[in-house]
Formats: C-alpha cells, sequence, structure tokens
C-alpha cells in the first residue's frame, strides 16, 4: 500500500509544475515559492511532520519530502534566471539601434545669393589691391550727405530718401540710416594718407516704396582710389576689368555722363544685358544695357573735406549695386525675392 504522504508530495509536485509555467514575472515567482516551498507550504508541513512518523515511513516520506524541496528549489532558480534574462533582452531591445536604416539627409545652409556675389565682387578688387573695409550703417548726416556734397537743402538729396533716427534727434548732429556707401570714403580718407585703394561693402537703406527694382534696403560695394596722378582711365579700366571677371570676357561695358555731387566728372557704367545679350528684353528696358553702378571722378571738395592736398592728389569712386549683380548672374526679375525669405526660392543658390 503506498503511503498517503507519498501520494500527497506527487500532488504537490504536479501541481507546483503547473503552476510554474503559468509564471511569467518576478512577482508571480516569488507568490509561488511562498506557496510551495513557503513556511506554511503543504511540503513544509509534511517535513516538519516527519519526527512524529514511526521509523520506517519517516525514512520513506523524508527522502521523498527532501527530494522535492531540492528539485522545487532547483526549478525556481532555473525560472528566476530565465525571467532575468528575459528582462534584459526586452530592455536591450526596446533600445535598440537599427544601424542599417538608411539616414535622413540633413538640411545643409548655403550663402545667400546676394552673399555669394558680395563675395565674387570683393574678390575681383581684392586680387587687383584693393583692401576692404567695413562701416556702421548707422551713420551721422555730416558723412552721409555733408562731407559728400550733399548739403542741407541740396536738391540731390532727394535721390537718397531717408530713413532718419529719430529717438536720437538733435538738430546739430542728426543721425540716419546710410543711404549709400559713400560716408565710407570720408571715414576712410580721415583715417589713412595716400595712396589709398579700397572697397567697401555694406547695407544701405532707403525710405521708399518697393517695386521689382528697388527695396527699401540694398547692398552696396563702394570703391575708392585716392593717389598722385589717378585719372579717368585708371577708372574705366579697373570697372573694365572688374565687369570682365563677374560677367566673363564677352560682355560690353558701357559708360555714360551722369551726376553725384562728390564726383566731377560722374559717370554710370552699364554692361550690355546677359539676358538678351543686348537684344532688349524685360530685365533691361529694352534698351540692351543693364546700369550697374555709379562712379566718377573724386570731387577736390572731398578730398579737400578730409584734409587731403587736391593739387597733389587726385581719385577716383564707384558705388556698386551687389542685388543688381546677383539678379543679372541669375536671371532674378525682383529684387524683393532675395529678402522675403522664401526657401524655395533660396534653395535654388
Ligand atoms: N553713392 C552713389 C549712389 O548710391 C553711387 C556712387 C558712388 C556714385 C561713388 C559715384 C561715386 O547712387
Amino acid at each position: 500500500m503506498i503511503l498517503p504522504q507519498l501520494q500527497e508530495l506527487k500532488e504537490i509536485e504536479d501541481k507546483a509544475r503547473t503552476e510554474l509555467a503559468a509564471v511569467s514575472d518576478e512577482e508571480a515567482l516569488e507568490s509561488w515559492r511562498i506557496a510551495h516551498l513557503g513556511r506554511r507550504s503543504r511540503l513544509n508541513i509534511i517535513l516538519r511532520g516527519l519526527a512524529s512518523l514511526p521509523i520506517e515511513e519517516r525514512r520513506q516520506v523524508g527522502a521523498a519530502a527532501n527530494r522535492l524541496r531540492l528539485e522545487l528549489e532547483e526549478m525556481l532558480s532555473q525560472r528566476q534566471a530565465q525571467l532575468r534574462e528575459a528582462t534584459v533582452t526586452a530592455v536591450v531591445e526596446r533600445g535598440r539601434l537599427d544601424v542599417t536604416l538608411p539616414g535622413r539627409p540633413l538640411a545643409i545652409g548655403r550663402l545667400h545669393p546676394v552673399t555669394q556675389a558680395l563675395r565674387d565682387i570683393l574678390a575681383a578688387f581684392v586680387s587687383m589691391g584693393f583692401q576692404v573695409f567695413e562701416g556702421p550703417e548707422v551713420e551721422w548726416d555730416h558723412y552721409n550727405f555733408e562731407a559728400v556734397r550733399i548739403p542741407k537743402d541740396h536738391p540731390a538729396r532727394d535721390m537718397w530718401d531717408t530713413l532718419w533716427i529719430d529717438y536720437v534727434r538733435n538738430d546739430e548732429y542728426p543721425m540716419l540710416l546710410r543711404t549709400h556707401t559713400s560716408p565710407m570714403q570720408i571715414r576712410v580718407m580721415e583715417q589713412m594718407q595716400p595712396p589709398v585703394r579700397i572697397v567697401s561693402p555694406g547695407k544701405c537703406y532707403r525710405h521708399e516704396a518697393t517695386d521689382p527694382t528697388h527695396e527699401w534696403m540694398h547692398t552696396q560695394v563702394e570703391g575708392l582710389a585716392v593717389d598722385e596722378n589717378i585719372s579717368m582711365a585708371d577708372l574705366k579700366g579697373t570697372l573694365y576689368e572688374f565687369a570682365r571677371r563677374l560677367f566673363g570676357r564677352e560682355r560690353r561695358v558701357r559708360f555714360r555722363c551722369d551726376y553725384f555731387p562728390f564726383v566731377e566728372p560722374g559717370a554710370d557704367m552699364s554692361i550690355d544685358c546677359p539676358l538678351c545679350d543686348g537684344q532688349g528684353c524685360r530685365a533691361c528696358g529694352n534698351s540692351g544695357w543693364i546700369e550697374i553702378l555709379g562712379a566718377g571722378m573724386v570731387h577736390p571738395e572731398v578730398l579737400a573735406n578730409v584734409g587731403y592736398d587736391a593739387e597733389r592728389y587726385t581719385g577716383f569712386a564707384f558705388g556698386l549695386g551687389v542685388e543688381r549683380v546677383a539678379m543679372l548672374r541669375h536671371g532674378i526679375e525682383d529684387i524683393r525675392l532675395f529678402y522675403a525669405n522664401d526657401l524655395r526660392f533660396l534653395e535654388q543658390f
């Protein structure tokens, strides 16, 4: 006859096995341990009851109970290890990087078309021996107008409709946003003695309505050369060379008389329209020519204003519109596109 305790041990084992199969986390495993190996488990009750059994039964039941205890402990530690490994795998899996995924393309910035044109313009003049100087955009009336021979009530002030700086309004020393880079001629000459060969890039501001060829802000490059024996031929030679470098050998260049109070004689320079090759199109107003700069021989009074000896020295100056150059290079028909910050436009350059 089989002992009832042995029968019970068999049941305990079966139940423990079935329940362990359903354990899926460490918390459930701990409940399982308490139920089957804990102090109040059926197995422990049997083990504690051994002492009161007759010797022969004690041997049989004791051996079986201890074997089962070892077996259950072994099952427990195995399952514990499995669960731990599963947890680690899950954590690793969650944070996994798939290094074979194709990368997301980075949006790469680039230089604004006006900046590109400006750099090329400066490079052309630097290679001809000009130095680059920069100056303030907020300027004194004195430098912007007075010192370049545009006194208070001079009609030429109409050519540079001005944005005045109101909050420092001082009728004696008015300030403004410079309307051109020509004040840099004065600032440079105040600081150095001839020979002078400089270019000065920067933003200028005008109080005017915008249209396809006018913006209230635009970029100019001022040029100035002062030395003994500088003549109109130097001016033309320098600007010819500049036009060829920027627009190519085949471009033609045209000078015409123009008026600016700070030069005498004054001129403007046009190139034959690169868009229609001089045939006449919308961009050049059907004339075949596009004006890109104003220039002239520095007025002796301007030289005298900075204390130069106007008998000994002569000079030429020019002022060039950078947006105009960028428009010609790329066939852009509206200057306002440059500063509308539309990426669809800007990404093309
Ligand atoms: N400052 C003039 C303008 O803004 C251009 C210029 C510069 C003309 C130098 C002659 C000499 O239109």
